[in-house]
C-alpha cells in the first residue's frame, strides 16, 4: 500500500490527504464534507484494490479447490489478518467478518441472550448509545432480561458513580460505546473492563466511532467483544468486523446458520465449525473484507497516532471557531484529549434539520437530527442536533466553510 503523504504537524488548509480521495475532485460543485461520522469518503487505495479484486480474483471462499477459489480464500483471509493486526488481537480467528457495529451487537445479543442469559439477568449500558447497542438488548425483554443505563455528566462523561451503582450482581454484560457518535466523548473502556471483570459481567465495546480515529488495542483495553463498521473507515459498506475473545467464540452459540458455519449436518441435527467461520453463516461480504483489509493498510501506513493527533487539531480548530459565536450549543466534553471525531452543537432557535439543509444548499454536507440516540437526546432535554464530524481528508478550510455556512443560516431566521 503506497500512501505517499504524510500528515502534518499544524492543522493546514488542505489536507494532503484529500488528493487520495477522488470524491473531492469528481464532484464538480466542490464538497465540504463534515459527515464522516455517518460514512467516510474512499480513498483510491481502497477502491483500487477492491476492483483489482472484481477483476482479477472473484470466486467464493473456502468452497472451491480450483486456484481462483484459492487466490479469493487468501485475500480474503489476508484481509482478516490485516484487521486482527489493526486492534492487536492475538489472532485473525478471533475476528468474525460481519456487516458492520449493527449486525455485530445483534449477533451477540441474539447468541447470549438466546443462549445464556436468565430471566431477571440485567445488561448495563449507558445513556450515550447509539440505538444499535440499545435495540438489541431491550429485544430481549421477552426473556425478562433488562437493560439499565449509566447516566452521563453535565461535560457529557459517563457519571462512574451511577455506573457503579447500577453494576449488580444480575449484570451478566456490559455493553458501552468506546466513543459516542454525538458527543464524541471517549469512554474510558480499560476501568470498564476492569469493573466489569471484578463483577464477572462480560464487556461488549462498541467501536464503530473509535476504530476510525484512535488506536485501538483489544488486549490492552481488555474487552471480550470489540465490533467495528469498516464503512466509516474508509472501506466500503456492508462489511464490519466482530473481535470476541477465542475462548468466547468457542463457547458461544451461534446466532445466525447456513453456509460456512457448520461442520456437519443430519437430520437430527448440526454441529459447528469453528470460530470465526462458526459466526459467518452464508456467503460473507469477501469484497467489502478486500476493501477494510485496504482501508486498515491505508490507516497503518498513517499510524493510528497521527491519525489521532491529526483528529484533534481539526477539533480543537472547530471548536475554537464554533466558540466564537454565543448563540452556538456545544455538547460534549471540553477537554479535548476527552473526545473525538465528532462536534454536536445547535444554533439558538434554529431546529437542526434547518441548519443542516441551509449549509448543504452551501455545498457543507453535516448530519443532523437524533442521530440513533434518542435516549441521549432526552436526557440532554433537546429533540435534535447538527453534528459536523471529521476525518483526515479535512483541513481549515472545510471548518472555515462551515462557521461561512452558519452565518447564512443567521440571516435565514434573523
Ligand atoms: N451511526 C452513524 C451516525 O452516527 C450512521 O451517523
Amino acid at each position: 500500500m503506497r500512501v505517499v503523504t504524510k500528515l502534518p504537524d499544524a492543522l493546514p488548509d488542505i489536507s494532503p490527504l484529500a488528493a487520495d480521495f477522488p470524491i473531492f475532485s469528481e464532484r464538480k460543485e466542490g464538497l465540504v464534507y463534515l459527515d464522516s461520522a455517518a460514512t467516510s469518503q474512499k480513498p483510491r487505495q481502497v477502491i483500487d484494490a477492491v476492483c483489482e479484486f472484481e477483476r482479477k480474483y472473484n470466486a467464493n471462499v473456502h468452497r472451491g479447490i480450483y486456484p481462483l477459489s484459492e487466490d479469493a480464500t487468501e485475500r480474503y483471509e489476508g484481509a482478516r489478518k490485516k484487521v486482527a493486526g489493526f486492534i492487536n488481537s492475538e489472532s485473525a480467528d478471533e475476528i468474525v467478518f460481519l456487516r458492520g457495529t449493527t449486525e455485530a451487537l445483534n449477533v451477540l445479543a441474539l447468541s447470549l441472550g438466546i443462549w445464556q442469559l436468565k430471566p431477571g439477568d440485567e445488561v448495563l449500558t449507558t445513556v450515550m448509545e447509539h440505538h444499535s447497542n440499545v435495540v438489541p438488548w431491550q429485544m430481549l425483554s421477552w426473556k425478562g432480561v433488562r437493560l439499565k443505563f449509566a447516566d452521563i455528566d453535565s461535560e457529557g462523561q459517563i457519571d462512574m458513580d451511577d455506573f457503579a451503582t447500577k453494576l449488580t450482581g444480575r449484570t451478566k454484560i456490559v455493553s458501552v460505546a468506546h466513543v459516542s457518535n454525538v458527543l464524541g466523548t471517549i469512554n474510558p473502556v480499560r476501568e470498564i473492563a476492569d469493573m466489569a471483570h471484578d463483577n464477572s459481567s462480560l464487556l461488549i465495546v462498541d467501536g464503530a466511532q473509535s476504530a476510525p480515529h484512535i488506536p485501538v488495542d483489544v488486549r490492552k483495553i481488555g474487552c471480550d467483544f470489540f465490533a467495528l463498521s469498516g464503512h466509516k473507515m474508509l472501506a466500503p459498506t456492508g462489511i464490519g468486523a466482530l473481535y470476541g475473545r477465542y475462548d468466547l467464540l468457542r463457547k458461544i452459540e451461534p446466532a445466525l446458520g447456513g453456509g460456512e458455519m457448520i461442520s456437519e449436518v443430519h437430520q437430527n441435527g448440526c454441529t459447528w465449525n469453528v470460530p470465526p467461520y462458526k459466526f459467518e453463516a452464508g456467503t460473507p461480504n469477501i469484497i467489502g473484507a478486500i476493501g477494510l483489509g485496504a482501508a486498515v493498510d491505508y490507516l497503518s501506513a498513517i499510524g493510528m497516532e497521527n491519525v489521532e493527533r491529526y483528529d484533534r487539531h481539526l477539533i480543537s480548530y472547530a471548536l475554537s471557531r464554533l466558540g466564537e459565536s454565543d448563540d452556538i450549543e456545544i455538547y460534549g466534553p471540553h477537554d479535548i484529549e476527552q473526545r473525538s471525531g465528532v462536534i454536536a452543537f445547535n444554533l439558538k432557535g434554529v431546529h437542526g434539520h434547518d441548519t443542516a439543509e441551509i449549509l448543504g444548499r452551501r455545498g457543507v454536507s453535516i448530519r443532523s437530527g437524533h442521530h440513533c440516540a434518542q435516549p441521549l437526546m432526552e436526557r440532554l432535554g433537546i429533540s435534535s442536533a447538527s453534528r459536523a464530524s471529521f476525518y483526515l481528508y479535512n483541513g481549515k478550510r472545510d471548518v472555515d466553510a462551515l462557521i461561512d455556512a452558519l452565518d447564512e443560516v443567521r440571516k435565514v431566521f434573523a
